[in-house]
């Protein structure tokens, strides 16, 4: 099978190099920045590797949404299969990707783009498949956990904190994404949308860790407790809500010892249990490791099980997510997460949820 890989930074190097091993693939094209042409595969021109018709599969490696989500749709029209790390154009066009790989009989996959290494989506749609989920859970952003754990468990500010993630390069010159909560907010939405079998909606509460102080850490260290960026989604029946909170968690849990830049994810269904999932969220290897498990699925025939068809209709019922929300220095008992965090909003003061005991 020849595929064409856009995109040569950290995931694309990593996923081309993989791939040496795999028999039976061969990159054919890399999609590279004019003026950064440094092989005979490398061509700054899209159309060559979307319009060959000897390329059967894309792997998207690209940053941000624009042109991704416009490439992998003209691959998906062109009857190519698509393989993406891309989690904000994933989410951006997730409806209409899906639909367009559907009508074309293509497969659209995108483990890579929750949790980089971490088998997440594959285990959802195996446990889904017989399972009905209803909770999905984690900490899906390694550079916003180091930061927690730094200021935690070294005593840094989030200034330092920030700093020192920006010097080990788990953190872009720019950490809006990171540390605002956009990226766990992409991963939660395509996370929540596979566990519900159902799109779900995109306008959700959305708090980050900008206004997380060491003071305040200290403050739940000394109650024998920690804060942690997560992402969770909740499901009853068919109405389900969705937010991106920081979540104060006892110190005891899994998810409060979840160390650097480590990733957690949680999932329940009816009849497995609860199910928690751990390890590298990031970096080059474990990313393209799962970019090209993904590839192999559609080279060896076994990718029918991300054919979905979100077929459930899902209402979206922010008042199912409740609990303790810490507005400010308020402690509102057993309330709706999505109004508590707008009032924090509002009043320029922290929030934080922790769950109903
Ligand atoms: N790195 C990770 O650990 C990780 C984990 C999970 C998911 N992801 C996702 O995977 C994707 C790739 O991440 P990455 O870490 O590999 O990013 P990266 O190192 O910044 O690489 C992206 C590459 O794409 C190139 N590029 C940007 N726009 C292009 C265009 N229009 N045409 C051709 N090349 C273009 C960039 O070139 P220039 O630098 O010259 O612009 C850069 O070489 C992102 O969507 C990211 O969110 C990354």
């Amino acid at each position: 099978m020849n595929i064409g890989i856009l995109g040569y930074g950290t995931v694309g190097r990593n996923v081309h190099k993989l791939l040496g091993a795999v028999d039976g693939v061969s990159v054919k094209y890399v999609l590279e920045q004019r003026g950064k042409l440094t092989e005979s595969f490398m061509t700054p021109d899209p159309e060559l590797i979307l319009s060959d018709p000897d390329i059967e599969l894309i792997v998207d490696a690209l940053p941000g949404i624009h042109p991704s989500y416009e490439y992998m749709k003209e691959a998906l029209s062109h009857g190519k299969h698509v393989v993406s790390s891309n989690k904000a154009a994933i989410c951006f066009g997730f409806t209409e990707l899906h639909e367009l790989a559907k009508e074309n009989h293509v497969s659209l996959l995108y483990e890579a783009s929750c949790g980089g290494g971490i088998p997440i989506i594959e285990e959802i749609l195996r446990i889904g498949a017989l399972d009905d989920i209803s909770r999905v859970s984690g900490i899906l952003n390694g550079t916003s956990n180091y930061m927690l754990w730094q200021m935690d468990k070294a005593g840094m500010s989030y200034e330092d904190a920030l700093r020192d993630a920006q010097r080990l390069g788990y953190a872009e010159a720019d950490p809006t994404a990171d540390v605002s909560g956009f990226d766990v907010k992409n991963k939660i939405i395509i996370l929540s949308s596979l566990a519900f079998d159902g799109y779900v909606e995109k306008d959700i509460p959305m708090i980050g860790i900008e206004a997380i102080t060491k003071e305040m850490m200290d403050g739940l260290r000394a109650q024998q407790k920690a804060v942690k960026l997560m992402g969770i989604a909740v499901k009853e029946g068919d109405r389900y809500a969705l937010a991106v909170t920081p979540v104060i968690v006892s110190s005891l849990s899994l998810e409060a010892n979840v160390p650097l830049n480590f990733n957690i994810v949680s999932f329940e269904g009816n009849y497995v249990g609860e199910v928690k999932l751990y390890g590298q969220g990031a970096g080059g290897d474990p990313t393209a490791d799962a970019v090209v498990r993904d590839i192999l699925k559609v080279a060896r025939g076994d990718a029918a099980c991300y054919e979905r068809h979100f077929t459930k209709t899902l209402a979206y019922d922010p008042s199912l997510l409740r609990g303790r929300c810490h507005v400010g220095d308020r402690v509102l008992e057993d309330a709706v997460l999505a109004e508590a965090s707008a009032q924090a909003i509002r009043e320029q003061v922290p929030f934080a949820f922790e769950f109903n005991a």
